[in-house]
């Protein structure tokens, strides 16, 4: 699977259109936006409050260079009234973070679910392998946990952060793959965790004693060794029948050294 840079670069810049709204990538002439957004503090009563002159001017000089930041104009008066952006969960590796912002004077018409579903539409239909998206929230922010339930997302986990309770959401299971994508990225992240384990038990002295080729190994040989040969995933465990504790060591279906713990599906 890509990064979320990678997938995101391949498919930046891009501009989306719905009803009332057009969301276009970032430009320098949106300074002043920034500068407000990041300074109001209604619209930072659950973001941290309101940013230094530093922050402003780092943001207002990344945005325009970031793939996934949208600047959201209201289409009616080509004004521009807040900041949507997609991008790499810091939290998490793989997955990517919603985020949205409008100027307090454009709350309370539907604007922000608008604009969030038109993002995670896009992320969901441009960038298929693209990673399980979330977004989080504090939640004592009930506009933004309204409007992400709204679009149909969900609470699916929740966490401390910055001092505060925050809710994670993903979109609902009839709205993109997202079941699927959580699937996907936890089965590779096992996998690169049981061959980096792998490749450290192999190193060991104990591994370094177990049969390299197991297919030359005679029936007899074969019997003796751990059950879990007949694993999952065309795993063969080469540890003796009765090793413990329950961390088996073998090979992959494409030869590679794992290990892996005993599990119901192993
Ligand atoms: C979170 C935030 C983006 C929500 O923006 P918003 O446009 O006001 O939110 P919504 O899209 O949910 O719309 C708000 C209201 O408009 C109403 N509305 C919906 N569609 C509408 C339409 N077509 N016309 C008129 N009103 C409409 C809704 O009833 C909704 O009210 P409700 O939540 O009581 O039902 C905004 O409050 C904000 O910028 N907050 C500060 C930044 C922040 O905390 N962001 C969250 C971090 S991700």
């Amino acid at each position: 699977m890509d990064s979320v840079d990678t997938a995101l670069d391949r498919v930046w810049p891009a501009q989306l259109r719905t009803d009332r709204l057009l969301l276009r990538p970032v430009t320098r002439e949106d300074g002043p936006l920034v500068s407000e957004l990041l300074t109001d503090d209604r619209v930072r009563a659950h973001l941290g409050g309101s940013v230094t002159e530093d922050r402003v001017a780092a943001r207002q000089a990344a945005y325009p260079t970031t793939a996934g930041a949208w600047t959201v104009v209201r289409v009616a008066d080509q004004r521009p009234i807040g900041l949507v952006t997609i991008g790499a969960d810091h939290r998490c590796e793989g997955r990517v973070e919603l985020s949205c912002q409008l100027l307090p004077a454009a709350w309370g018409e539907g604007l922000g679910r608008e604009a969030v579903a038109a993002a995670v539409s896009w992320w969901t239909d441009a960038v298929p392998g693209g990673g399980p998206l979330v977004a989080v929230t504090q939640k004592a922010n009930s506009a933004s946990c309204r409007m992400l339930e709204a679009i149909g997302m969900t609470v699916v986990d929740e966490l401390d952060e910055h001092g505060a309770r925050q809710c994670l959401y993903t979109p609902a299971g009839d709205q993109d793959d997202s079941d699927l994508r959580w699937f996907r990225l936890l089965a590779a992240r096992r996998d690169a965790v049981e061959r980096r384990r792998g490749a450290q038990a192999r190193a060991t002295a104990a591994g370094q004693n177990l049969p390299d080729d197991l297919a030359a190994l005679t029936p007899e040989e074969l019997a003796r060794l751990c059950p879990a040969r007949h694993g999952a995933y065309g795993r063969i465990c080469a540890r003796m029948a009765d090793h413990t504790p329950d961390l088996h060591l073998g090979r992959a279906q494409d030869g590679a050294w794992i290990a892996w713990l005993t599990t119901a599906d192993a």
